[in-house]
């Protein structure tokens, strides 16, 4: 129980305090970020003169040489030795190079130097989780692409409600990812702001470069107050919510996936690969992945709720509350990156059954408002003509018919406006295509949109791998 602390106190730590204090076991994660931050610090302690040039030199190459025994797997912490991932680093380097390692820690606190491995964190896990969001928008446009001409019944309250196509349909999730990067590229925008030199909370008597610091750590600008630089975890509640919305689509999507997959829709079969059996019943093949990425959703809520909770009237400055942030982002991020892989690999798999799709929009009566606009085109008032097509869908439904199955004269018993043009004007196709307007499925209007969306990814394409 190597304390970092040692000189103040008396006695020893008790046993169960020091592994309810210890967050080694966790914060080992942020140890490559950790050592960054403490080489740029190290560099800028020696322009500074506030350690000697050579000390500077010894500092950079021991903490280059820990970099390279942790990835070697050569060098472990102690868990009772090590309290966290800042002193279990200390520890090592003054092992190695003696009075020099102690030097480090000057003009630094663990506050600002978590706040800062916390920032480093999360700037390069938001990059992998826009990469994979990235991912799914180009399998999502690859699939609008294919299926612009896919009819299938578009639904309100789960009831079938006018056509539209499955490119139209996956446009909207389109839509959701792309809504969930520009809000992951605003959050690191907003956070990327260095906070080191902040100290325990009021800065240092050291003269630090600060501005140096920021630059040599790719940061916009040094953060401009060290009380609130050593206490905001308004960057992890912003992307734990990022994350929120993002797992929020991924299983409205899931869940639709689930009921698109059963024996009553049919309208797309899950791969093998993506499936799971039963261990009793032989006949099953279950969508898993899709629960799972539906019920993982309950787990980043729930961590967003508790970042929320844990900052709740936290008085100024740091408190060792906020070590609780850790694990709850790890798990959100680890969990948000399994499923936008996993969810888009299985998209990938997938057989859409079009067939069954197109039949299940001719059955649910989804062209009825159009039969109703038929009626208004030949000079019906709409409430007239909604009252009308209304008394056909009742004798279909009677007749276990579509609307397309009446016959001319069947229909004119209604009406006699109508006419032999009727039919076309409710086939599947004349209602998609009808609906042309911007943002509408019609197969012209979605490929103006879809034109736009390619120019979208080329842009985000240069940004990700240039
Ligand atoms: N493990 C701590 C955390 O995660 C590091 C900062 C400790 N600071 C302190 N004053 N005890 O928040």
């Amino acid at each position: 129980m190597a304390q970092l602390w040692g000189g103040r106190f008396e006695d020893k730590i008790n046993e169960g305090v020091w592994f309810f204090n210890a967050s080694i076991g966790f914060d080992l994660e942020l140890i490559y970020h950790d050592i960054e931050g403490s080489l740029a610090h190290a560099k800028m302690l020696a322009k500074q003169a506030i350690i000697s040039e050579q000390e500077g030199e010894e500092l950079a190459k021991a903490l280059n040489g820990i970099i390279d025994d942790l990835m070697e797997g050569a060098l472990l912490p102690d868990v009772h030795i090590d309290e966290d991932v800042h002193g279990f680093v200390e520890r090592i380097l003054v092992e190695r190079i003696g009075e020099t390692g102690k030097k480090l820690h000057t003009g630094r606190s663990r506050n600002d130097q978590v706040a800062l491995d916390m920032r480093l964190y999360v700037r390069e896990e938001a990059d992998e989780i826009s990469s994979g969001l990235y991912q799914l928008l180009k399998t999502l446009y690859q699939l609008m692409q294919a299926h612009l001409e896919t009819y299938m019944p578009g639904f309100t309250h789960l009831q079938k409600a006018q056509p539209v196509t499955l490119a139209h349909h996956l446009g909207a999730y389109f839509e959701m990812f792309k809504r969930d990067l520009s809000r992951v590229f605003d959050m690191q925008n907003r956070m990327n702001y260095c906070p080191l030199g902040s100290g325990a909370l009021a800065g240092t008597t050291y003269p630090l470069d600060r501005a140096f610091v920021a630059r040599e750590l790719d940061f916009t600008a040094p953060t401009a107050n060290s009380m609130d630089s050593v206490s905001d975890r308004d960057y992890l509640i912003e992307f734990m919510s990022d994350l929120s919305l993002i797992m929020m689509h991924l299983s409205r999507f899931a869940e639709e996936i689930i009921l698109w997959n059963s024996d009553e829709y049919r309208f797309v079969t899950i791969s093998d690969g993506f499936s799971t059996g039963s261990s009793i019943m032989p006949q099953k093949k279950n969508p898993d992945v899709a629960e799972l990425v539906r019920g993982k959703t309950g787990r980043v809520y729930g961590g967003l709720m508790q970042l929320l909770t844990v900052m709740k009237s936290l008085p100024l400055a740091y408190n060792k509350d906020m070590q609780e942030d850790k694990e709850t982002v790890f798990n959100a991020v680890d969990t948000v990156l399994d499923c936008l892989v996993l969810f888009r690999q299985m998209l990938e798999e997938m057989e859409f059954h079009k067939e069954r799709m197109a039949s299940s929009a001719k059955s649910g009566f989804t062209n009825a408002t159009d039969l109703a606009d038929y009626l208004v085109k030949k000079g019906m008032a709409f409430r007239d003509a909604h009252e009308v097509t209304g008394r056909i869908v009742l004798k279909c439904i009677g007749k276990h018919c579509a609307i397309d199955d009446l016959s001319l004269e069947e229909l004119r018993s209604f009406n006699d406006l109508f006419a032999e043009d009727v039919f076309d004007a409710i086939s599947l196709k004349t209602c998609v295509e009808a609906r042309n307007t911007y943002g509408g499925p019609s197969p012209e209007a979605m490929k103006k949109v879809l034109s736009e969306y390619a120019e979208y990814l080329r842009l985000k394409n240069y940004f990700f791998f240039f």
